[in-house]
C-alpha cells in the first residue's frame, strides 16, 4: 500500500511521514528529495532552470512512476496533489491523507522553511502571511478529495490510523 501525505508547505509531511514510517517498518519517501536526486539539481535550481510548470510535470512523472504495490509512506510536495490529475492518480495509487493542520502549527514552521522554497523565499512575513491565506483557499478543493483528514493529530496517531488500514 502507498500512503501519501499531503498538504500545504509546513504542515509537516516530512516530519510526520519519516516518524510514522519508522513507527511501523514501512519505507519511506519524500517526494521532493527524490525529484532532486533524479534530476541532480535543488528545488530552487529545477524552478530557475525549467519554471514551476517543468516542475510541476516532474511531479506528475513521479507519481505516475509510482507502483501501487510499494509498501510506503510518501510525503508530496505541497503543490503536488494541485495540478493536472495528481490527486486522482494519488487516489487511484494509494490512500492520501490530508495534514490539515492549524495555521498557528504551519505558518512558524513555514517561516523557518522559507529560503528552499522558491515560491516564498522572497516574502516578507506580511506577504507570507497572505499568501498562505490566499494560496490554501484555492488548494483546499485538491487536499480535500483525500481519503483521510489528519487535523491536527500527532504521528503516533496518524501511524494508528495507517495500521488499520493495513488489516
Ligand atoms: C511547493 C511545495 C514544496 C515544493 C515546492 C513547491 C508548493 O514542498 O514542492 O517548493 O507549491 O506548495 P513542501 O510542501 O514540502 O514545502
Amino acid at each position: 500500500m502507498i500512503v501519501f501525505l499531503i498538504g500545504f508547505m509546513g504542515c509537516g509531511k516530512s516530519y510526520i511521514g519519516r516518524h510514522v514510517a519508522e513507527l511501523i517498518g514501512m519505507d519511506y519517501l519524500d517526494m521532493d528529495l527524490e525529484i532532486e536526486t533524479r534530476t541532480g539539481k535543488s528545488i530552487n535550481q529545477i524552478f530557475e532552470d525549467i519554471g514551476e510548470s517543468g516542475f510541476r510535470t516532474l511531479e506528475t512523472k513521479f507519481i505516475t512512476s509510482l507502483q501501487s504495490n510499494q509498501n510506503i509512506i510518501i510525503s508530496t510536495g505541497g503543490g503536488a496533489p494541485c495540478f493536472g490529475n495528481n490527486m486522482e492518480l494519488i487516489n487511484k495509487k494509494g490512500i492520501s491523507i490530508y495534514l490539515n493542520r492549524s495555521k498557528e502549527i504551519a505558518f512558524a514552521q513555514l517561516l523557518k522553511g522559507q529560503a528552499k522554497r522558491p515560491l516564498i523565499k522572497e516574502m516578507t512575513e506580511e506577504e507570507l502571511n497572505n499568501f498562505y491565506d490566499k494560496k490554501l483557499n484555492e488548494r483546499k478543493i485538491y487536499y480535500e478529495k483525500a481519503n483521510f483528514l489528519a487535523g491536527n493529530r500527532d504521528f503516533v496517531a496518524i501511524a494508528k490510523l495507517i495500521k488499520t488500514l493495513q488489516l
